[in-house]
């Protein structure tokens, strides 16, 4: 590594095991590893890689910053693809920053970095297998006695989890949490698996019985406190939802934008089912409002529009899709998430809002199967298969709710509300065969 002391790669070493973890500060870590050794490209690349995938529009000066140190400094070949990464990450070419990192993993595949910020790459453009194939590709080249290893098993299963076979990826999770028990990330996979097979209360037991290991000194805590309010709401215990909401959720009041979108995506689950969630909106949709209308990255802007929407916010629900068409107008890698789904679901969701169902309906078929091009996880997209749900049965079209709660049940056949919208469905069912029979 360029321009590093010995004490500052160690540094670097530790910065990068608190990223594998989700832990500790980062940022703080890599910062002394700068003051102890002012030119240390990688060092610069890493603090970069922190805000660039933080998906925040106001992070984009750091990233500056970071890459202008580092490409100014005399570099090697590898840490010159990293520079190519990032610069095609600044230019807001997903497309191009993956395939940049795929080329330093395809030389170097033991660059522990370049895999981490790879994953989360896949993950924020909804890029299922290579979620899994990006990690599978260089697993045979890391050692269970490496240090990060639990890193490429915690990134694997959720890779697999996101591909479907949940068998594996729950053994890769918990294989990771066998050789390091803080890896949150792994944690977090093997949550992802239990909500998607609809076994909601040994994802509790998961998840409370782990709580020391996750739920402290994490910056990714309030995604997993957001997967066990998941597996309350399941169960339908909405006591504990919203003391989940009020306590580790939001009670800090964060501004952070992956923290907001968790917050927005659990009271709108809320929302749909009409449960009075008090004037927790206002709270949200207030600080939603300074940091959403920059069309920026549509999975967020779809989060920010649920509060706008709840709220009662027009003036920054407006706003926000003037962003957005604003920004299909640019060359971004979010110009075309945003021209093929995130905009029509925006507009969904505001129709939705002003209890125009049909229009919600409408716009939120087509997309719905395609979703996943604006990123995130299974989980997370349910919410809006929830909304489709929703939205059919206020506008009264009861043959396509049939159809979709015969999907969630095919799926977790134990799911309350699955069930309870296929009975509404079942009883317009009957009503309708008793007026043909009269
Ligand atoms: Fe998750």
């Amino acid at each position: 590594m360029s321009g590093a002391s010995a004490a500052a790669i160690a540094l670097y070493e530790q910065a990068l095991a608190e990223l594998q973890c989700y832990s500790g500060d980062p940022l703080a870590t890599i910062d002394e590893a700068l003051a102890e050794s002012p030119d240390f490209v990688m060092a610069h690349c890493l603090r970069a890689y922190v805000f660039v995938l933080s998906t925040e529009a106001q992070a984009a000066p750091e990233v500056q910053a970071s890459f202008d140190a580092a490409a100014s400094l005399p570099s090697n070949a590898r840490e010159r693809r990293h520079l190519v990464a990032l610069r095609q990450f600044l230019q807001g070419s997903w497309d191009g920053a993956i395939g940049a990192l795929e080329d330093v993993l395809i030389d170097y595949p033991r660059d522990a970095l370049a895999v981490q910020a790879l994953h989360l790459a896949d993950f924020f453009v909804g890029d299922a297998r290579n979620l899994r194939d990006h990690v599978a590709r260089v697993l045979p080249e890391w050692s269970p006695d490496d240090s990060g290893y639990h890193a490429l098993l915690g990134m694997y299963a959720f890779g697999l989890e996101e591909c479907g076979d949940y068998r594996r990826a729950e053994e890769a999770g918990r294989r990771a949490i066998a050789l390091n028990p803080c890896d949150a990330w792994a944690q977090h996979a093997v949550a992802h698996v239990m909500e998607m097979q609809g076994r909601a209360q040994e994802g509790i037991d998961w998840m409370t019985g782990r709580q020391g290991f996750w739920a402290t000194n994490s910056f990714f805590a309030v995604h997993n406190w957001w997967h066990l309010a998941l597996f309350h709401l399941e169960l339908e215990q909405v006591d504990r939802v919203l003391a989940l909401y009020d306590g580790p959720l939001r009670g800090e009041r964060s501004q952070v934008v992956l923290d907001l979108v968790d917050a927005s995506a659990l009271l709108w689950r809320l929302y749909l089912r009409g449960i009075d969630t008090g004037d927790r909106w206002n709270e949200l949709a207030a600080a939603w409002e300074p940091l959403a209308t920059d069309g920026f990255y549509a999975f967020n802007d779809a989060h920010a529009m649920m509060a706008f929407v709840a709220d009662g916010r027009d003036r920054a629900a407006d706003a926000l899709l003037a962003a957005q068409q604003q920004a299909i107008s640019s060359s971004t890698g979010n110009a075309r998430m945003t021209w093929e789904v995130g905009y029509p679901l925006c507009s969904a969701l505001r129709a939705f809002g002003r209890g125009d169902y049909s229009t919600c309906l409408s716009l939120l078929r087509p997309i719905r199967s395609r979703l996943n091009r604006f990123g995130g996880s299974h989980a997370q997209r349910d919410v809006f298969d929830l909304t489709l749900l929703e939205a059919a049965r206020r506008d009264g079209h009861y043959a396509l709710l049939r159809g979709l709660a015969n999907e969630r049940i095919e799926l977790k056949p134990s799911s309350p509300l699955s069930r309870r919208y296929r009975q509404d469905a079942a009883r317009w069912a009957a009503q309708t065969a008793g007026i043909a029979a009269i």
